[in-house]
C-alpha cells in the first residue's frame, strides 16, 4: 500500500494523528479486542472504572461496556474521535476530546489501560506520561496493557528499553503481571509485552 502525503510529522501534535485517521493509515490499529484485555476483565473480581488514553477507534470501549465496566476513553485528536463515536454507535457517549496531559476524570479510576499510547510518544515525553498515569491512580490501582519493546531511535512507534523504562515506571508502580502479546500485528511483532503494573 503506497504511504499518503502528510503534513504534519510532530507526534505531539494532534494534527498529525487528524492527518492520519483522515486517510485511514492506521498501522497500528489491531481492529479489535486483545485476548489479554477480555481476560484480564474475566479475572477481575468486580468492574473497575476504566481511562484509556489516546483511544484511537476504541474497539475496546464497546467490550468494556457491555461486560458493565464505566469506561471513558479520551483522544485529543478530533478526526480520532469523530471516527470512533460513528464505530462506536450506542456507546459513543463513553469517547471523548481531551488532552492526557491536562485530563481530569469525573470519578477516581480503578484501570488505565494502555495500548499503543505510549509508544505514540516521543522517549523524552515518557517521564511526564508515567506522572500523569501516576497522578490518575490511587495506591492499589492498576495500570494494564501492551508496551512495545525496540530500540530503533525513530517513531512512532518508539520503542522500550527494558531498564529505562524499568527505571521510569519503578518509582510509581510495581510489576505484577506480564506475558508476550498472543496477537501482535505486523508493526509491534514479536516486540510487544502484556505488563500489568499496580500503583504504589
Ligand atoms: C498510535 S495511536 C493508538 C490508538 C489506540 N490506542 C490503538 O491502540 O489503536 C495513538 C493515539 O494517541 C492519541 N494521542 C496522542 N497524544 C495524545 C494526548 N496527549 N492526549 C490524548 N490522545 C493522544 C492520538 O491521537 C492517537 O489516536
Amino acid at each position: 500500500m503506497a504511504i499518503p502525503h502528510f503534513t504534519e510529522r510532530d507526534p505531539l501534535a494532534p494534527g498529525f494523528w487528524d492527518e492520519r485517521f483522515a486517510q485511514h493509515f492506521m498501522p497500528w490499529d489491531q481492529g479489535g479486542v486483545p485476548p489479554e484485555l477480555a481476560r484480564f476483565m474475566a479475572r477481575s473480581p468486580a468492574p473497575l472504572t476504566t481511562l484509556i488514553p489516546g483511544c484511537g477507534m476504541g474497539y475496546e470501549v464497546r467490550h468494556l461496556a457491555q461486560a458493565g465496566w464505566p469506561v471513558t476513553a479520551i483522544d485529543f485528536s478530533p478526526t480520532a474521535v469523530e471516527a470512533a463515536k460513528a464505530a462506536l454507535g450506542e456507546f459513543a457517549g463513553h469517547v471523548q476530546q481531551a488532552d492526557f496531559f491536562s485530563f481530569v476524570p469525573a470519578q477516581a479510576i480503578g484501570f488505565i489501560y494502555e495500548r499503543a499510547f505510549l509508544c505514540a510518544m516521543p522517549r523524552a515525553r515518557w517521564a511526564d506520561v508515567i506522572a500523569q498515569w501516576a497522578a490518575l491512580l490511587a495506591p492499589g490501582a492498576l495500570l494494564g496493557g501492551f508496551f512495545f519493546y525496540d530500540g530503533a531511535p525513530k517513531g512512532p512507534p518508539f520503542g522500550a528499553d527494558r531498564a529505562a523504562l524499568d527505571a521510569l515506571m519503578q518509582p510509581h508502580f510495581v510489576l505484577i503481571d506480564e506475558a508476550p502479546a498472543e496477537q501482535s500485528i505486523a508493526v509491534f511483532a514479536g516486540k510487544e509485552i502484556w505488563q500489568v503494573w499496580q500503583r504504589r
